[in-house]
């Protein structure tokens, strides 16, 4: 292997052939099944962009409506994790506690069931945990915040009893259509680091669990997932160090000591603008009212987009809208990565069952910039 073939952090790299979805920069569209996703968006809901991700064409009225009633069904988790959930430190972070949550699911799965990853037995799998994440997400949190617990409310709608859940109360109509947008945004997206962890995973037939355990300890970084979280942080730091009138300045401050702005720029995209971005930001303005900040949060996204522009060529990728968004919708900020995370599994689930269907071990190679031609003494060291 020459130096000619090392791509740091392969970028560039193709990890794998796949039928799910391409960022094509060329057009600046995700395309996902065929179809545009800011146009599915635009247009459906997650439940059925979710089926469409999983099984590969969108659903027809009555495959939606069972697909929602399995989700719906399946929702509940078992008591022995709000009893874990209660044990936590109330330290641990959010995130951290649905990757443990994940982690203790497996134990309850179908011994025969857990290590089976045929098709048939990956979509089971796969269907439980994307109804059973919200649960774990937002029950985990409130368990470490000592909130009581909001069991899923099967009555409801999969992302309605995910914000009744979150808010203790149902929605009101314009906070659950932001919120589902927001969630077909993060659905899918290629072979971001989760998604190619998941599959690494995978590839040593290790199980879905596991797979999906490895997504949510890299979809946690923030120079990935965690990005929505550090983005409305960064907003908040301004607002606190003078709001709008000192927003530029913040931001120059920071470059100039060389700081990396979260929620900017992307292996892909880099000096393009992120599609999703482009179409969430129209929400910013329209939710602006439901906090006490947010026509200052909002004057100050706009200076930290110019100014980065400006000063390094660089777009907002989607967790820059998000995590402003999330911040009007009222959501606690340590959610906002676990309910990404919720949003991923749909499609992670989907890179799995491809995974398994058609599976080659991912075993790369490295440049060894080591020492060689050393010796051992021959007795031991340490007294053993
Ligand atoms: C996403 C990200 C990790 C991609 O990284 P990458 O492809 O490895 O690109 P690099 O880290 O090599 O960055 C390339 C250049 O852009 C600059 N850059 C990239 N993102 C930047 C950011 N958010 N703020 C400031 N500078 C940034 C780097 O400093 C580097 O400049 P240099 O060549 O002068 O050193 C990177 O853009 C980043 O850290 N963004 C912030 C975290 C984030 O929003 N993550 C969510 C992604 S969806």
């Amino acid at each position: 292997m020459t130096s000619e073939t090392f791509s740091p952090g392969l970028d560039g790299v193709i990890a794998t052939d796949t039928k799910i979805s391409l960022l094509d920069t060329d057009v600046e569209m995700i395309i996902v099944r065929g179809y545009d996703l800011i146009e599915l968006a635009q247009n459906l809901n997650y439940t059925d962009v979710a089926y469409l991700v999983i099984y590969g064409r969108l659903p027809t009225e009555a495959q939606g409506r069972e697909f929602c009633e399995t989700l719906a069904e399946q929702a509940e988790i078992p008591d022995e994790l709000y009893r874990l959930f209660e044990l936590m430190p109330k330290s641990t972070v959010a995130m951290d506690a649905l990757r443990t949550g994940i982690s203790f699911l497996a134990g309850f799965e179908d011994p025969d069931l857990l290590n089976d990853n045929s098709h048939e037995a990956n979509l089971k799998k796969g269907l439980k945990l994307l109804a059973q994440v919200p649960a774990l997400a937002v029950n985990s949190y409130r368990a470490l915040n000592d909130m009581p617990f909001v069991r899923p409310d099967q009555s409801l709608g999969y992302m309605e009893n995910f914000m009744y859940m979150l808010r203790g109360e149902k929605p009101d109509a314009v906070s659950l259509d932001a919120f589902d947008r927001i969630h077909m945004c993060y659905i899918e997206h290629e072979m971001p680091n989760s998604t190619f962890a998941a599959r690494v995973i995978a590839s040593t037939l290790a199980d879905m669990y596991g797979a999906m355990v490895g997504a949510v300890a890299s979809l946690k970084g923030r120079l990935h997932g965690g990005a929505n979280e550090a983005a409305i942080e960064f907003l908040l730091d301004i607002l606190k160090e003078g709001g709008p009138p000192r927003a530029e300045a913040y931001v120059m401050e920071k470059l100039e000591a060389r700081a990396r702005i979260m929620g900017f720029g992307h292996r892909v995209y880099m000096k393009k603008y992120d599609p999703r971005a482009k179409f969430l930001m129209e929400y910013i303005p329209r939710l602006a009212d439901r906090v006490p900040d947010g026509e200052e949060l909002a004057s100050i996204y706009n200076t930290v987009e110019q100014v980065m522009f400006r000063e390094k060529a660089l777009y907002p990728n989607t967790d820059f809208p998000i995590g402003l968004l999330y911040y009007e919708l009222g959501i606690p900020i340590p959610l906002y990565t676990p309910i990404f995370l919720a949003s991923r599994t749909a499609g992670n689930v989907a890179h799995v069952l491809e995974q398994h269907d058609d599976n080659r071990l991912f075993r790369p190679r490295v440049i060894y910039s080591g020492a060689r031609d050393l010796h051992p003494p021959d007795k031991a060291i340490s007294p053993g």
